[in-house]
């Protein structure tokens, strides 16, 4: 049979993107179109003009990657397609066009979880299977810690009271007058400043409850930059200098949140080893101290490879696990924005 990859589509926010992975899971293409320009001169994610786009991108996103693969729509054993979590409308342009293709094809459709496929990206920094590990997710979205037993065993820890980790990091760069997307613009001004310079909060550190909480870490930041309302004490200007000290005070203040909850999970579950994925998972400062961390505690750190970190479509290869193990979605299945877990 020559049925041999998985076409593999996610579009739960704001890329479009197509991935084509071998039944090895090697990934053999892996197209991603951002739409970084459109939603710039809003600050943010609109959810209308993303699924739009992603209407405009799906197609040639596909072509793009079957091109780059090498391979043809003939060559498809299945799809697998992101249900949830995430943007309604953007949800269902990728599982209109998913269903369409395995009906087309009668090849099996598989949902795959957005959450779950950030941590099966790091299979590619283990080069195999990864688990049992607690599995650390920090993306736009979602500051969740697992116990990942398997693939298709992962038990939630732990999670955020509020914002999310890439969420706050997004609104401490607009705080600091800083280009979007707000985190990687936040690492490089981070990179000529000083985390030592302001003291912000370490919010739940020091208690053993697996959750998190970044409002009163962006609040201080807020008032850290613009003043507190209603005080005298003046604030020094923004200038470069003082940009860049906030953002690596900013900075290293998530990073012991998350670098210490990490270590409290491995801690009350003995697992030896720790996955990293999502679009945090990419900040430079956050893997150097995963390693230091790991490293004194003799654990093996699996962090997705960076180009697996922000949203892709090659993570929802995890559809091969979940193929593998029977759990095939019927076509009429839905998408489920919200988090049910
Ligand atoms: O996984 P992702 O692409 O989308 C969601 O599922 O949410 O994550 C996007 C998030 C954004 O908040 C972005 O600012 C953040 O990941 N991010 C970073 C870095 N690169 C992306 N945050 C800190 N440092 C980075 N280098
Ligand atoms: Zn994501």
């Amino acid at each position: 049979d020559r049925r041999d990859v998985l076409l593999a589509l996610e579009s739960s926010c704001d890329e479009t993107a197509v991935a084509v992975v071998d039944r090895d899971r090697n990934v053999l293409a892996n197209v991603v179109a951002s739409q970084d320009e459109l939603h710039r001169r809003w600050g943010g994610v609109v959810p209308e003009v993303a699924s739009r786009a992603h209407v405009e991108r799906v197609l040639p996103c596909l072509d793009d990657a079957l091109k780059q693969s090498g391979k043809s729509l003939d060559d498809v054993a299945a799809v697998g397609v992101v249900t949830q979590p995430g943007l309604v409308g953007s949800l269902l342009v990728g599982l209109t066009a998913a269903k369409t293709i395995a009906w087309l094809l009668d090849v099996p459709l598989v949902a795959v979880n957005h959450i779950e496929a950030h941590l099966f990206a790091c299979r590619w920094a283990a080069d195999r299977d990864p688990f049992p590990a607690v599995g650390l997710v920090v993306s736009g979205g979602h500051t969740n810690l697992y116990d990942c037993r398997t693939t298709l065993d992962f038990e939630l820890l732990g999670t955020t009271t509020d914002d999310a980790a890439g969420e706050a990091f997004d609104k401490a760069a607009a705080v600091l007058g800083l280009p979007y997307p707000g985190g990687p613009s936040l690492q490089k001004a981070a990179l000529q400043g000083n985390p030592k310079a302001v003291r912000f909060p370490r919010t739940f550190l020091n208690n053993e409850r697996l959750e998190f909480s970044f409002s009163g870490m962006k609040t201080s930041l807020l008032y850290a930059a613009q003043g507190q309302p209603g005080s005298q004490t003046p604030v020094p200007p923004l200038t470069p200098e003082r940009v860049a000290d906030l953002a690596a005070s900013f900075q290293e203040a998530v990073v012991d949140v998350l670098v210490g909850k990490c270590e409290q999970a491995l801690k009350a579950t003995g697992r030896m080893a720790l996955c990293v994925g999502g679009g945090v998972a990419a900040n430079a400062r956050l893997r150097e101290r995963l390693e230091e961390m790991t490293a004194r505690r003799k654990v093996a750190l699996w962090i997705s490879p960076r180009e697996f970190c922000t949203d892709n479509a090659a993570m929802a290869a995890i559809a091969w696990d979940l193929l593998e193990a029977g759990r095939v979605s019927p076509l009429d299945v839905d998408v489920l924005p919200g988090l049910v877990r």
